[in-house]
């Protein structure tokens, strides 16, 4: 435990999530308050009694980051319990991995809609409180995605325009000293790619359960090792802290090479 966040509020969307849990620990450790957002509130529920356990300040909200309405009630509860927020990360996301012709309008909608539209929605509702403090830093997750062609249609355009998203939100509010990074990892063994959940269902075709599809992900990644949900929370923590003080538009990839 240091300081590198003391003081900091953070919501963390998909704080329930295995990403969003790392990070949420990571950053509570170092001196941040953590407002966990999900729609799966017991999971963000089971994270923010462990953070407060271990000494550290987490709430857990039950929002699905698709409502406009929720975010707004999300941020105001986290102003009310910690102060203003200055630390955006949105996690939230989903993905149905079945092929182009397959993948359903309503599929590639509810990829669009939670991770970008739910990424934007957060953002419109997070910088008033940003603004309130002087500085903020937006993180949002990308993937291999938003560099080359994967993981199929609906999930390949929503990992891209979080490019565009990042910029224009770093265009945008750069001269209110606001940061936004996107920070994309490589193949992390996570729920996401292992199990059959609402937001990311997998079968035996496509779960990492499947020893052939662990060691496609493992032959893809140069370093030798699947990611770990702590590698990205790291990388997460320095595009928060003022380390990364000119950091701003671009994005830190964190794959073990794969996107090379
Ligand atoms: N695991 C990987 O290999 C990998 C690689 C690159 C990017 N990512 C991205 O990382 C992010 C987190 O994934 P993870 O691996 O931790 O998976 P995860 O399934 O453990 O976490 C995803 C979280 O998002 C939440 N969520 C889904 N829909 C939501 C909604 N409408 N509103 C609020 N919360 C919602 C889920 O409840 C869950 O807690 C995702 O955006 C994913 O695309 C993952």
């Amino acid at each position: 435990m240091s300081d590198r966040l003391l003081g900091q509020v953070a919501i963390v969307t998909g704080g329930g999530g295995a990403i969003g849990a790392a990070q949420s620990k990571l950053f509570a450790a170092e001196g941040a308050s953590i407002c966990l957002a999900d729609n799966r509130i017991d999971a963000a529920k089971l994270v923010a009694d462990e953070i407060q356990q271990a000494g550290g300040n987490a709430l857990a909200v039950e929002l699905d980051v698709r409502d406009a309405k929720g975010w707004k009630d999300t941020v105001n509860i986290a102003e009310d319990s910690f102060g203003p927020v200055g630390i955006l990360c949105n996690n939230a996301g989903a993905n149905f991995r079945v092929g182009f012709l397959e993948q359903t309008e309503e599929q590639f909608k509810q990829i669009i809609d939670v991770g970008l539209v739910g990424s934007f929605l957060g953002i419109q509702a997070v910088v008033p409180s940003m603004k309130k403090i002087g500085n903020g830093v937006i993180l949002n997750i990308g993937s291999l995605a938003s560099i080359r062609a994967g993981g199929g249609p609906g999930y390949a355009a929503q990992k891209m325009a979080m490019v565009g998203l990042t910029r224009s939100a770093a265009q945008s509010f750069a001269k209110d000293a606001i940061r936004c990074v996107i920070l994309s990892p490589g193949h992390v063994d996570t729920p996401f790619l292992r199990g059959n959940n609402e937001h990311s269902p997998n079968d035996w075709d496509t779960s990492i359960d499947n020893l052939d599809n662990y060691n496609h992900r493992l032959k893809a990644t140069p370093l030798g090792r699947l990611l770990d949900p702590d590698d990205i929370a790291k990388a997460f923590l320095f595009a928060a802290t003022d380390e990364a003080s000119m950091i701003t538009g671009s994005m830190i990839t964190i794959d073990g090479g794969a996107g090379m």
